[in-house]
């Protein structure tokens, strides 16, 4: 039985299980705030209410401790209920303690506020931390906008297909995560920046309608909205229009901040779009926070960006691509893009989604002729060889009846974080890494053998 069951048990026998929040000895009697996953709750202990076994651990329970607890449940006068407790109405009165586990003392108090903790500390210790019922509502959250998500796509006809993390490296913008092969001493995979290809491969496949919550991993300097490994909610459909894709996704997010968070505001529906060009202007950047009170904790403030370059200049005056390569250019762009004509004008069919000042997603419609995706990749410099070495077989799928076919991304770790209130996607994610990508609690990365080096063909230079 869980605690907050029992709450509508008054008068009943019952047994409950769960960790040691607080203890309070006065002498003749003590108070235990039991904690389980759904709530705390007081149980008195009184010498005269318990067995004989019971009475000599009193004195020895400890905070953290994992008891099961034999109790009577009793209405607490008028007087002494506790408002600011689930179960504030209610108290248990024990009548037996067994103890399911001792526990060292907690190297940090779990009910002292977790900002002002060392955020390695905590990470070092998560499973005593993700014991704070704040944590666990993050993870429950998580939980059911999964569940939501899942459900929602399934109704809309989405197939939820695995792709490969050992892959080959796609271009999204940041450095690969690489590792080495066994089988081919020398080469390497590299862990996957996106689904980006492989959902495109499904279109190919005629998958039609895809989707996956899908880990992803990027080499970049770790910050509040960005992890070396985040989780997306990758999505490809194929006949769809940039509005298609859009106008499903902003239904998605609708009727989950209605379901899930009720108490929430969206600020405009449908949401507003706005101009990369417009938003640079107005607001000097591409994830405008356009709250109208940004006191509000409540208040959503959704908004598409939409009407990117297809091409912006690198520091050494080259172009590449400003979102991914694989993005296609709005249809009466096309034939500048053939021709490469006039290149900085071309305006791409990327949308990115915003919500207060976050890029909580992004996709495009893609480039599902070869000419196209050879050109744009002919613009930022990849030819002849390294082309069909690097891209030869998505170039081969699209020459092979890909049919038209867009997309997007959600980054789910920040749209968590903006949903929680949490200033940091860390706190939206069970096992997160540090700023400089370590996991203090597993000790990771780490050293490898000598022998399983030995069998990679790797040598490391000493630094
Ligand atoms: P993009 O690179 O824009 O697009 O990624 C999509 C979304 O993922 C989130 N995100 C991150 N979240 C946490 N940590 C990171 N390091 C990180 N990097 C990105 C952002 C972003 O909007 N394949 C394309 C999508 C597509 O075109 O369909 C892609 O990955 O919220």
């Amino acid at each position: 039985m869980s605690i907050i069951e029992t709450t509508n048990l008054i008068g009943q026998e019952i047994n409950i299980v769960g960790w040691v929040d607080t203890k309070r000895d006065h002498g003749k009697i003590a108070f235990i705030d039991l904690r389980d996953r759904t709530a705390k709750v007081q149980v008195v202990l009184v010498p005269s209410s318990l067995d004989e076994v019971s009475k000599s651990l009193m004195s020895e329970i400890r905070p953290e401790w994992v008891l099961k607890i034999r109790g009577l449940v009793k209405a607490r006068p008028d007087r002494l209920i506790n408002p600011d407790l689930a179960t504030g109405t209610i108290e248990i009165e024990a009548l037996g303690i067994e103890v399911l586990n001792t526990a060292l003392t907690p190297i940090f108090p779990l009910d002292q506020d977790k900002n002002e903790i060392s955020e390695e500390l905590r990470l070092q210790y998560r499973y005593l931390d993700l014991r704070r019922p704040e944590m666990y509502d993050n993870l429950l959250k998580r939980h059911k906008i999964n569940q939501f998500v899942r459900n929602f796509l399934d109704k809309e006809g989405f197939l939820e297909v695995e792709t490969p993390i050992l892959t080959k490296s796609t271009p999204e913008g940041a450095r690969d995560f690489i590792v080495p092969s066994r089988h081919q001493v020398g080469s390497f995979y590299a862990l996957p920046q996106s689904p980006q290809q492989y959902k495109q491969l499904l279109m190919a496949g005629g998958v039609e309608r895809y989707f996956q919550i899908a880990r992803c991993f990027r080499d970049e300097d770790t910050r509040k909205d960005r992890q070396p490994e985040f989780t997306q909610l990758d999505m490809e459909m194929s006949f769809v229009s940039e509005e298609d894709i859009m106008a499903l996704n902003e239904k998605l997010l609708i009727e989950l901040v209605q379901t899930l968070y009720p108490e929430k505001k969206i600020q405009s529906i449908p949401f507003p779009s706005i101009s990369y060009a417009e938003a640079m202007e107005k607001y000097g950047n591409d994830r405008p926070d356009i709250r109208e009170d940004k006191e509000d904790n409540d208040l959503l403030a959704f908004c598409w960006i939409v009407d990117f370059p297809q091409f912006e200049k690198t520091e050494e005056g080259n172009w590449t691509f400003s979102h991914n390569p694989f993005s296609a250019p709005k249809p009466e762009y096309m034939e500048n893009l053939m021709a490469t004509k006039d290149i900085e004008t071309i305006i791409s069919t990327q949308y990115d989604i915003v919500l207060n000042g976050f890029e909580i997603g992004g996709g495009s419609i893609r480039s599902h002729k070869p000419e196209a995706l050879r050109k744009v990749l002919e613009i930022i410099g990849y030819e002849g060889e390294i082309v069909d070495k690097s891209f030869g077989h998505i170039l081969t799928a699209l020459a092979s009846g890909t049919p038209p076919h867009g997309g997007i991304a959600w980054g789910m770790d920040r749209l968590l974080a903006v949903l929680q209130n949490e200033s940091s996607i860390r706190e939206v994610i069970a096992f997160p890494k540090t700023g400089d990508a370590q996991d203090p609690m597993m000790q990771s990365p780490s050293s490898v053998s000598i022998e399983q080096l030995v069998e990679l063909g790797i040598s490391i230079k000493k630094q």
